[in-house]
């Protein structure tokens, strides 16, 4: 992994809140976006920012034919409220061609692979994110851990049907395994508990590692995908092609 990082701001200044930090991150990916690119348009409260700046400039004449392709319905009417022009991920020509997606991240690992989709949009994001050429991930330091899963749930979309025996199934993957749980996801409304619905109509399973998860990620990755019934996961392994960090010093580190 190699880094660099811009120079701190003068001494005394306040440290920035973690939604400032956010939108450094988000500002400092836009540079990278160039005139005539199709963007894969993240989802969450960091990609936000990143939609609003690309906006900005759009409309200021700066990125003539920028068009993106959004990662949920959230993100899709964020971007098409900030003047984004929107395609769909594919046509009639065959896959889309993505020349950079932006988007957040929950957690970093330090050989830069992601938990994604603790917002509940992994499925949509790990496609868009994988077609593209580079993918840069926008996040403040609170995010970089040491092992995936350290700070909360990795998240896995199941189809709904039989979806407590998916959610065994899944618990068999780390069967034994000491501080492992797993759970379905469920949203609160008006008094009553009820299933968080994804994007794409699925329901989410919960799991959580004491001190996160340890040991071959790929080999769990495909565990979990050989599960009929799982239909994707949110460690993103091997995807992330930059990560800007933004530091609560003031500094931005970029990590390849
Ligand atoms: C949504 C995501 C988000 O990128 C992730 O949850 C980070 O969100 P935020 O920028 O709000 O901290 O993966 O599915």
């Amino acid at each position: 992994m190699g880094s660099a990082a811009a120079s701190p701001p003068p001494s005394g200044s306040p440290l920035p809140s973690q939604d400032e930090l956010k939108r450094v991150a988000a500002h400092r990916a836009v540079e990278f976006v160039e005139p005539g690119m199709t963007l894969g348009l993240g989802t969450g409260s960091t990609a936000a920012h990143a939609l609003d700046r690309i906006g900005d400039l759009l409309r200021a004449g700066a990125l003539p034919g920028v068009a993106g392709v959004p990662t949920s319905l959230k993100t899709e009417l964020h971007a098409s409220r900030a003047g984004i022009p929107l395609l769909p991920l594919g046509g009639a020509a065959g896959p889309a061609r993505i020349h950079l997606s932006i988007d957040g991240a929950d957690e970093v690992d330090a050989d830069l692979n992601l938990v994604k989709g603790r917002g509940g949009s992994l499925l949509r994001e790990k496609m868009i994110e994988g077609a593209g050429e580079r993918f840069v991930v926008i996040v403040d330091e609170s995010k970089l851990v040491p092992r995936l899963g350290c700070t909360g749930a990795i998240p896995v979309e199941v189809v709904p049907f039989g979806a407590p025996h998916t959610l065994g199934l899944i618990r068999k993957v780390f069967d034994g395994l000491p501080g492992f749980s797993a759970r379905l996801r469920t949203v609160k409304k008006d008094a009553a508990e009820e299933m968080f619905v994804t994007d794409n109509g699925n329901y989410i399973v919960e799991m959580f590692f004491e001190d996160g998860v340890r040991g071959d990620l790929r080999g769990i990755s495909d565990s979990l995908l050989r599960i009929t019934g799982v239909v994707e996961h949110g460690m993103f392994l091997g995807m992330a092609t930059t990560v800007v960090v933004a530091n609560r010093d003031g500094t931005v580190t970029l990590l390849h």
